[in-house]
């Protein structure tokens, strides 16, 4: 993982991206592509060349990227539009057709970096035939790399086919499959909060842990993706990919080396020692949910089934959570309860760490009937930070004891300059460091937990569907999957200002 602030501009390269007039490359690749250029992170022999369907020729390409990058932006004024413009260019084509790839064959010479940022339906076809056009051989004096965007499979089955599809093209050093929560500071302080702080590891598992809540909870809606939405669901969306990056890192044990292999075979040792799911532990420890009408954030929202491109009648899940045991000697009986939703109350993503209490024993003849929780709450975002709940006395004649916070904000501590999460991770490609990106069988390992649950829901097509109005927190059976252990979820509140 590159630290980008001390970090030098990578060698030249082009970047082809497939998808150059899409959604993603506008609202994410381009802002941080500038935001890159900002830092001096990109090199002046830079090249970027887009690939879409629509026949726009480069001045069509160039006036596209000027009103993305004027309407899109973390952070830079107009300030290196020009930059980009008088480095890009545009080729049109399909790409099941050859002569696509001969068209980016002429445009490419020395490193090349193609982003694969389409329709998953697309990503197995434009690598065979970048193979195929021997756009992806590398040489003593130049690299080829492809990053594939999530959703990498829709199910185990299929990404276990795609991984094979592509490694009979690529090396798995030349593959950076993205996920983009690997991308957020947040996430990789997770890393560091545990083993760049020797307090940290003697509390870290059974003896003092309780049990881990991760929330992921969102107040966006479907909004125009319900066509993508509607086949996938929340389980696939964020569970495998997002949430499981998650619990890995506050899992895993302290890899050996701060490099690529190291940090990603602990991650799959802790995927591979979650408890597997049956059908009967699916249908016990998994809640799905899908919103129905409410209000967010003072705004009306419509009813999921009410959402364009999604059946009236779609039981597709807007909201998951799910109870997962690890079966190793550090985390045997504790926990893991992980949620995330659309059209919940606030958004807002955290990992609570509830550690056990202490003894009550000293207190048994005071006032005090209670200890208050002792939390270490990582919040991802949007208010970015690490915050420890504690018991301090009351101070007056009588012994009661209240809860408080020792809170670290990012925000304070820092001079955070916008980005969008894709800058180190457009960079780490750049430079060859995969240490954020996944692996062949890290992604089977999340497709492999998550199966049995897939299969449960397939094969009932009749039970009532739990709702939740759009604007809470969730449905009332996510709660007893938490109260029937005698526990419960945090809310899910807004940051307080
Ligand atoms: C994407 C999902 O991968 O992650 C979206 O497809 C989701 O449905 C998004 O909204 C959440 O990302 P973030 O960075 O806003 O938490």
């Amino acid at each position: 993982m590159a630290d980008t602030k001390e970090a030098e501009a990578p060698p030249p390269c082009t970047l082809v991206i497939f998808g150059a007039t899409g959604d993603l490359t506008k609202r994410l690749l381009l802002p941080a592509l500038r935001n890159l250029r900002r830092d001096g992170l990109l090199p002046d022999q830079f090249k970027l060349v887009g690939i879409a369907s629509r026949d726009i020729g480069d001045d069509g390409f160039r006036e596209h990227l000027r009103k993305a990058m004027t309407e899109f932006k973390a952070g830079n004024g107009d300030a290196d539009i020009d930059w980009f413009l008088q480095r890009a260019h545009y080729l049109s084509g399909k790409f099941e057709d050859p002569k696509t790839f001969a068209a980016v064959a002429k445009h490419v010479d020395g490193n090349a970096l193609f982003y694969l940022a389409t329709p998953p339906s697309e990503f197995s076809i434009i690598v065979k035939q970048l193979g195929k056009a021997g756009l992806v051989e590398e040489g003593q004096d130049r690299w080829r790399r492809v990053i594939i965007e999530k959703p990498f499979g829709h199910d185990l089955p299929s990404a276990v086919a795609l991984n094979k599809e592509i490694l009979q093209v690529l090396q798995e050093s030349q593959i950076f499959r993205i996920d983009h929560y690997l991308g957020k500071q947040t996430v990789q302080n997770i890393m560091v909060f545990r083993f760049a702080n020797g307090f940290v590891e003697p509390l870290w598992g059974r003896d003092h842990i309780d049990h881990v809540q991760i929330t992921v909870a969102e107040t966006v809606g479907v909004e125009t993706r319900g066509r993508f939405y509607d086949s996938t669901g929340a389980l696939r969306d964020m569970v495998p990919n997002h949430i499981f990056q998650l619990v890995s890192l506050i899992a895993m044990e302290p890899p050996a080396r701060f490099d690529a292999e190291a940090l990603r075979s602990e991650k799959a040792k802790v995927l591979d020692a979650v408890q597997r799911f049956t059908p009967y532990s699916a249908r016990g420890n998994v809640v799905r949910a899908q919103y129905a009408a409410g209000t967010v954030g003072g705004k009306p929202v419509a009813a999921y089934r009410d959402s364009p491109n999604v059946p009236k009648d779609s039981r597709t899940e807007t909201y998951v959570a799910l109870k997962l045991m690890i079966d190793n000697w550090r985390w045997a009986g504790v926990p893991f309860y992980v949620r995330t939703g659309k059209s919940l109350s606030a958004r807002k993503t955290d990992i609570n760490i509830r550690f056990k209490q202490a003894p009550f024993t000293l207190f048994r003849d005071t006032p005090v009937d209670r200890l208050p929780p002792n939390d270490l709450t990582i919040r991802i975002q949007p208010d970015e930070g690490v915050s420890l709940r504690f018991g301090v006395k009351v101070p007056e004649p009588q012994m009661r004891i209240d809860g408080v916070d020792l809170t670290f904000n990012y925000a304070d501590a820092f001079k955070m300059l916008p980005s969008t999460g894709y800058e180190t991770l457009i960079y780490d490609c750049m430079v060859g460091d995969a240490t954020l990106f996944q692996r062949a069988d890290n992604i089977e390992a999340g497709w492999r937990i998550v199966q049995p649950i897939l299969d449960v829901w397939a094969a009932d097509r009749t039970s009532i569907l739990p709702g939740y109005a759009a604007g809470s927190s969730g449905p009332s059976e996510a709660d007893a999957l938490l109260s029937r252990d005698g526990r419960s979820w945090r809310r899910i509140v807004p940051a307080e200002k």
